[in-house]
């Protein structure tokens, strides 16, 4: 007979925290938000750590070289998607490891030819408004000039000029050559008060990147970046069960930080085949991620069995996610991490070994977020949250007076990556198991991180923490009531929202 768990499966807004005592110590400026992603020994450090405990999903319309950046900047790591060809996943991993801090490649670019309606387009695209001209309107043709939002009047000039008419041409551009150095671009923008400085190649005639007087002052404030050992960006990805002997190897040779699989179910053997054979190629070397599992029993496996560095917990939470219901299969994300974490509490007693557990999808806002490393994740894994940011890799498309941008599971008709769904056969793509769809623009993912990371060290001031370990390991949470959540809104009160003004 079937055996049906005692428990029902909870989900994180079923929970509220108790404050502990908050001492004087307990400002968010004494707050750390590092925290380990590879296993490690007791009284040992984790060969990779988070400043922020926070990693982008390995998915097409979310994890791509831009973001890997913008969240390494922020002291988080991105997993770029495995549902690509090999090279080319290794072809993103290798920018984000060559991006040189400060110096970005141009991506709004036009030929001299081109109409300012075609400049005011691109804009709205990019959200740049630092325009390249260049003579084959790429990021890396030659020199000619730039435009910018303030070299025309949108409604005063004649839109069907072209961009030559208006730019400031090279010969009144001050550019940098190859091989000049952030400091030096800096000094060269402060002394011609200039917002931007192209940097051109050694012969002073093709396009190479671009420094702004922005990214300097981003940079100052900054402090939390996730470098490598070479201080290069830090960066994940994404792997599958059946093509890893080819895929590990050319990520490795890109310089890639952590390995993870990608995998809707990775409670099984050939996962674990996966597993054995990196750490045989690489041994400690390397870090790779297990999973998914909602289960102590699967984690067990994983770490004793598969020898994986960290587990990542969560089958069917994701926003974009119908496995639940084209399966049958899954768990409450609440009640799968409680019980994952607990198993890994308990090995970290028997063994002294500590695996870190990420929690894997579902989250629709900062205060789930913040339950689930209440709950003792180590870090969590979003998707949805960083497809909302201006950085995600998919257009901006513009809908009803709002601006969205496209974001599709993995198992969507629009993704097909079914070797994340099929473990050990090339049975291809029957069925789907997540949606296409759209969600709203939040502006950069810097900006959207700092709200969630002001709510998160606020609430562990309110619980009495400085560390992600301690706020786990003294959260009080409570089940809530129906009641308790209806009372958590505002009620009772009108709020004066433009709409009511204006019928009032
Ligand atoms: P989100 O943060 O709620 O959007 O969930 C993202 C997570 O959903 C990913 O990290 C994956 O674990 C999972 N996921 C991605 N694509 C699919 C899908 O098509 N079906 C089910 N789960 C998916």
């Amino acid at each position: 007979m079937a055996h049906i768990l005692d428990d029902i499966s909870r989900t994180f807004s079923e929970y509220l925290l108790i404050p502990r005592l908050t001492t004087k110590k307990h400002t968010v400026k004494n707050v750390s938000l590092t925290t380990p992603v590879g296993k490690f020994k007791q009284g040992n450090a984790s060969p990779l750590s988070l400043n922020i405990p926070f990693v982008s999903a390995s998915m097409q319309a979310v994890s791509g070289p831009e973001l890997a950046i913008a969240l390494a900047r922020c002291g988080g790591l991105s997993f770029i998607y495995c549902s690509q060809a090999i090279e080319a996943q290794a072809a993103m991993v290798h920018r984000v490891k060559s991006h040189k801090a400060g110096f970005v490649p141009s991506d709004s670019n036009v030929k001299p030819d081109a109409s300012l309606t075609a400049v005011i387009d691109l804009v709205k695209k990019t959200g740049h408004s630092t325009i390249a001209v260049t003579h084959d309107g790429s990021g890396t043709g030659r020199f000619l000039g730039i435009l910018t939002d303030k070299d025309f009047w949108e409604f005063e000039d004649d839109l069907n000029s072209p961009v030559s008419k208006y730019m400031t041409s090279k010969e009144n551009v001050v550019f940098g050559k190859e091989g000049i150095s952030l400091h030096e671009a800096n000094l060269l923008l402060r002394q011609c008060k200039k917002e931007c400085l192209p940097i051109l190649d050694a012969r002073g005639e093709h396009l190479q990147s671009l420094v702004f007087k922005k990214d300097y002052f981003d940079h100052r404030n900054n402090p939390n970046e996730l470098l490598d050992a070479k201080k290069r960006m830090a960066v994940g990805a994404g792997v599958n069960t059946h093509d890893y002997k080819d895929r590990i190897p050319a990520l490795l040779e890109a310089g890639v930080d952590a390995l993870c699989f990608d995998s809707s179910d990775g409670f099984s053997e050939y996962q674990q085949a996966a597993a054995l054979w990196a750490r045989k190629q690489y041994g400690a070397s390397i870090i790779i991620g297990g999973g998914n599992v909602v289960s102590g029993d699967a984690f067990r496996y994983l770490v004793e069995r598969a020898d994986v560095d960290f587990v990542k917990v969560g089958i069917g939470g994701g926003s974009i996610c119908i496995t639940r219901e084209q399966k049958g299969i899954g768990r409450g994300q609440a009640s799968a991490l409680l019980e994952v974490v607990a198993e890994r509490d308990r090995y970290f007693k028997e063994s002294g070994v500590y695996v870190p557990v990420c929690s894997d999808g579902g989250l629709a806002n900062d205060t789930q977020i913040i339950i689930a490393l209440a709950m003792g994740a180590d870090f969590v894994m979003m998707g949805r949250y960083f497809a909302m940011t201006n950085e995600s890799p998919t257009p901006k498309v513009s809908m009803a007076g709002r601006v969205y941008k496209p974001y599709w599971g993995e198992g969507s008709n629009r993704a097909r990556n079914w070797q994340r769904y099929s473990n050990g056969d090339d049975a291809g793509f029957k069925f789907e198991e997540g949606i296409d769809a759209y969600v709203p623009i939040v502006g950069s993912v810097r900006d959207a991180l700092e709200v969630t990371t002001a709510k998160l060290t606020s609430t562990m001031c309110n619980s009495g923490a400085l560390t992600l370990r301690e706020f786990a390991a003294q959260a009080v949470l409570t089940r809530i009531s129906e009641q308790t959540f209806v009372e958590g809104g505002t009620s009772t009160v009108v709020s004066f929202d433009k709409e009511n003004q204006e019928t009032a």
